[in-house]
């Protein structure tokens, strides 16, 4: 469920008309809703009621401070990928105690700076990475806290590129070797071990693979036990997937997520922590852009938008399908007919949708890309020259830009020129 519905025939976000945004910021834009952000993370925070947990908002999904700010004051933690990351996380006022460090190539300079700012904790993905660690907390005289990311050799059933739980995958360490990987961690000064974390993938649609995965989580908390290690904390990633289309999808919900949690680890008397991105931040943002030519091909005709590849890449990038709605509701009874969705980027991957059933469009008309708030403006580029879209948050019937559009000089002055030029 989302904030974003027709009132009298025009799209609203919370109580703001989209029409009115578009005036004063002009397109295309990302717009973002505060009253859907807090439903989604409260539904996670609820659905683990009971077991001791942390919500820990996985930003690279949407990382703009607003955003990171709305979500720490609900008492979201942050699972970070970057020193830039952990940088806008402390920046938003998050303390270091409610921030997890992933990614699986953290550098020298960002665990130094997390070591320095404040950690909840590292969670490893190598042995490399963990000598580096143990010597930069032995060097700085502190000790880092850390889980050990585990590949659980699981098939997350969703798209290759996001995928990340088979042990073809880049990810964590075998959990076939973990006992010795749990030893070797032990023997390294400035460590503590304190769990284990586990992440199979991103938009799942479906529970088993998550059981799978956690059941062998649990039982490697007993074995890791036995072998003298505490156990205290189960990082059990994120993952769970959202509705792209409204009427054919029903992904699980964060309800039986939790219980699944529940069922499988809740009798392990650890801590939990989960890092959802997608489902928190996906619905709770569209994009709004504007018809610039309606075009008549061979046999089928396009819509050139404003917005384009740069700005939203999930379909170029991953085939993915996001709803296309107008702005302006069509008149009931209005023959679909089906158009190719294009931006104006001179590559033929700069097609948001083929063939796809809309009301018939004018110049000048805006659309709304849907579920567009995880992994849209967080990716996009200034590719074209074309500046990075602004973004804007809606409360109720206020509304704030949280990130201007920003001119071509301010791209264009970013360079610097050599000295022989
Ligand atoms: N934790 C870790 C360690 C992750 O790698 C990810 C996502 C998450 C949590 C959050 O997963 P979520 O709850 O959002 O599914 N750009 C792609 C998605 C990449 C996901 C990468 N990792 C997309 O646009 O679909």
């Amino acid at each position: 469920m989302d904030h974003f519905v027709y009132q009298n025939g025009v799209l609203h976000a919370e109580d703001v008309p989209v029409p009115e945004i578009a005036a004063a910021v002009g397109t295309p834009f990302y717009l973002y809703s505060t009253a859907t952000l807090t439903r989604h993370f409260r539904l996670f925070d609820e659905a683990l009621d009971g077991i001791d947990h942390l919500v820990c908002y996985a930003m690279k999904a949407a990382s703009n401070q607003a955003i990171l700010k709305t979500l720490a004051a609900l008492g979201a933690g942050m699972d970070v990928v970057s020193g830039g990351e952990y940088a806008r996380a402390k920046a938003a006022g998050v303390p270091g105690e409610r921030i997890v460090f992933s990614g699986v190539g953290k550098t020298e300079d960002e665990i130094r700076a997390a070591l320095t700012g404040g950690i909840r904790q590292f969670n490893v993905e190598s042995e490399p990475e963990m000598e580096v660690i143990s010597r930069v907390a032995t060097e700085l005289g502190t000790v880092a806290p850390i889980t050990v990311r585990v590949n659980p050799d699981v098939d997350a059933k969703t798209h290759a590129k996001i995928a990340t739980g088979k042990s073809e995958n880049k990810f964590g360490i075998p959990i076939s070797r973990a006992r010795e990987v749990y030893a070797h961690a032990a023997r390294l000064p400035g460590l503590e071990v304190i769990g284990i974390d586990v992440h199979i993938g991103s938009q799942l649609t479906e529970l088993e693979p998550f059981r799978l995965a956690y059941r062998k989580v649990a039982e490697l908390t007993e074995t890791l036990r036995a072998d003298g290690h505490e156990i205290t904390r189960l990082d059990l990633g994120g993952g769970l997937g959202i509705p792209y289309t409204r009427s054919n999808e029903a992904p699980p919900l964060p309800t039986e997520y939790g219980q699944l949690i529940k069922d499988e680890v809740g009798h392990m008397g650890c801590e939990v922590e989960i890092e959802p991105g997608r489902l928190i931040a996906g619905n709770a943002g569209i994009l709004v852009t504007q018809v610039v030519y309606l075009k008549n091909g061979e046999g089928r005709d396009f819509v050139i938008l404003d917005a384009a590849m740069n700005d939203l890449i999930r379909p170029a990038m991953y085939e993915a399908y996001h709803d296309i709605v107008p702005v302006v509701e069509a008149a009931p009874g209005v023959d679909m007919q089906p158009f190719d969705i294009v931006g104006p980027v001179c590559e033929s991957g700069d097609t948001f949708a083929r063939q796809r059933p809309l009301a018939p469009l004018e110049l000048g008309d805006l659309v709304a890309f849907r579920s567009a708030g995880a992994y849209g403006a967080v990716m996009s580029s200034e590719y074209n020259t074309r500046p990075l879209i602004p973004e804007v948050m809606v409360n109720g019937d206020r509304w704030a830009v949280i990130r201007p559009r920003p001119t071509f000089d301010d791209i264009i002055n970013r360079d610097t020129i050599p000295e022989w030029l």
